[in-house]
């Protein structure tokens, strides 16, 4: 479906730590990985919000989010019939087309996509950690072949980087430099989606760059998927 105002169908708070779901009427086909910009608000705050596609249903498409500022404040207040408006798919999702078996690895607010990414691959392993709750146990279970969750700490440590071809990881920044460190002398190809601060989410205004082994790259449009070998943690 093209960009444009959509209803919200219903928003839901479902963590102690300010996290949502939120669905979207309307039928949408976007790829792993992607992301919309949101906005439901007028002038202000200027910049639309990227969020990632959390799930894709029978007529709608959910975001889970958490409440961090401003912006997700505002989407945090809206109530089944407002108005929201998305723009996008946008960005390069994960390789969908890989042989071979992957395990998907996501920390904190960074499990949002792996939920639609588990169900576009045939059962993956999935590994998330939270902060302070399991979250949407079920719906993950049912797309994985084996669901390993942990509260706190790092679930990097219950991965075995030899038993995998490919790892699809999303999460904080810390998390993912030490994932690609980890990974480093294992068998396992490690791919991370990346989040700069965006302000077109189209590749048009460079806010989002990051440097990597080939170049510098604009995360929205670039990725936010990249090898996670390509990228200079350093410089980001
Ligand atoms: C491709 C992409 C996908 C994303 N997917 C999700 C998602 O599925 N769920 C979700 O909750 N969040 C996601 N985010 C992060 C989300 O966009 C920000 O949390 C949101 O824009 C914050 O807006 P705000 O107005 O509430 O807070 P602001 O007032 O703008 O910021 C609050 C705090 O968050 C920090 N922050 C804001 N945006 C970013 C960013 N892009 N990267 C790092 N720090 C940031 C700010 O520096 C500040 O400290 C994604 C970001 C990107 C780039
Ligand atoms: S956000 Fe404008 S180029 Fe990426």
């Amino acid at each position: 479906m093209p960009s444009g105002s959509y209803k919200v169908l219903s928003n839901e708070r479902i963590s102690n730590d300010n996290m949502w779901v939120m669905k979207v009427a309307g039928d949408f086909k976007p790829a792993a990985g992607q992301f919309f910009m949101l906005r439901a608000w007028d002038k202000y705050p200027v910049l639309s919000r990227p969020i990632s596609v959390h799930d894709i249903g029978d007529g709608y498409i959910a975001f889970m989010y958490r409440v961090v500022g401003e912006g997700t404040e505002i989407l945090s207040r809206l109530t089944k019939g407002d108005d929201i408006t998305l723009a996008g798919p946008y960005g390069n999702g994960f390789p969908l087309d890989l042989k071979g078996k992957i395990a998907l690895i996501g920390g904190g607010m960074g499990v949002a996509p792996l939920l639609w990414t588990a169900k576009q691959l045939n059962k993956p392993d999935v590994y998330l950690g939270f902060r302070e709750e399991v979250l949407l146990e079920d719906e993950y279970k049912a797309a994985a072949g084996k669901l390993v969750t942990k509260i706190g700490g790092t679930i990097l440590d219950d991965v075995d980087y030899d038993a995998y071809d490919y790892v699809f990881a999303c999460g904080p920044l810390g998390m993912e430099r030490a994932l690609a460190n980890m990974a480093k002398n294992h068998k396992a190809k490690v791919y991370i989606s990346l989040e700069k601060h965006m302000a077109c989410g189209m590749g048009a205004c460079l806010v989002c760059s990051c440097s990597t082994t080939k170049g510098n790259k604009k995360v929205c449009k670039d990725g936010p998927v990249f090898l996670a070998d390509e990228v200079i943690f350093d410089e980001l």
